[in-house]
């Protein structure tokens, strides 16, 4: 059917052709996947890669970081950019040491409530760490998904958005979460940053192309649809 097979030809594309040598991919750590994942928001992975084992080092876990001071953070994310998310980092990781005793929360309902901790990094990180099927939607995904549907709704309106969540969570993996979530999860964001890219969508090498209904109508730059006119 069509979300089974959606999910598995997106775990198998990424078991073939995905990255499997990251350094926060050989963890389940939920520490370093969150820093990883925040450092990922607005930041290419090359980059990242150079502060990556550099703040680790530094703060080798949840501890570490919730007792440093603020300056001491900004000067190890010096580079990367978007301070706030260096300031929400710290804020995060003393909430999680004053309230989960040190241990991050597995649940991406909760991990949600964070500083700095978003509908979809929660989901990433629960993903990730824990197996939990639960659906992520940043920029990139948001457009694979669009493009897989022909979405013609706005997604600059909140309920667009919030139909794509249901989409998304409609063709999650059903079976051997543990096994399957984190390379479905990681499958769909390399989709997103390799293959289905914004204006030269790579649809030849598409383990959706056949059931994209963008791809089918052959003009899959069309969406998504960002204002109407
Ligand atoms: N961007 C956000 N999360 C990512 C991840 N886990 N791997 C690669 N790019 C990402």
């Amino acid at each position: 059917d069509e979300r089974g097979d959606f999910a598995a030809r997106v775990i198998a594309w990424q078991r073939r052709h995905g990255r499997h040598d990251l350094p926060w991919q050989g963890t389940r750590d939920p520490y370093r996947v969150w820093l990883s994942e925040i450092m990922l928001q607005q930041t290419q992975v090359t980059t990242v890669l150079a502060y990556y084992p550099r703040f680790l080092q530094r703060f080798a876990d949840v501890a570490a970081l919730a007792q440093a001071s603020e300056d001491e953070v900004l000067a190890l994310w010096s580079g990367l950019g978007y301070y706030s998310r260096a300031r929400q980092l710290r804020r995060c990781a003393q909430r999680v040491v004053a309230d989960f005793g040190g241990q991050f929360p597995t649940q991406a309902t909760v991990l949600a409530t964070l500083p700095g901790i978003g509908r979809s990094t929660a989901a990433a990180i629960a993903a990730f760490c824990f197996g939990e099927r639960s659906a992520i939607l940043d920029g990139n995904v948001k457009r694979v998904l669009a493009r897989v549907w022909a979405v013609d709704d706005d997604l600059a309106q909140a309920a667009a958005v919030r139909a794509l969540w249901e989409r998304a969570e409609s063709v999650l993996p059903t079976t051997r979460l543990r096994a399957s979530m984190p390379a479905y999860t990681q499958g769909l964001m390399d989709l997103g940053a390799t293959v289905c890219l914004p204006r030269q969508p790579q649809c030849g090498r598409c383990p959706l192309a056949s059931g994209c209904r963008a791809h089918l109508q052959g003009n899959p730059q069309r969406y998504p649809v960002k204002t109407r006119k």
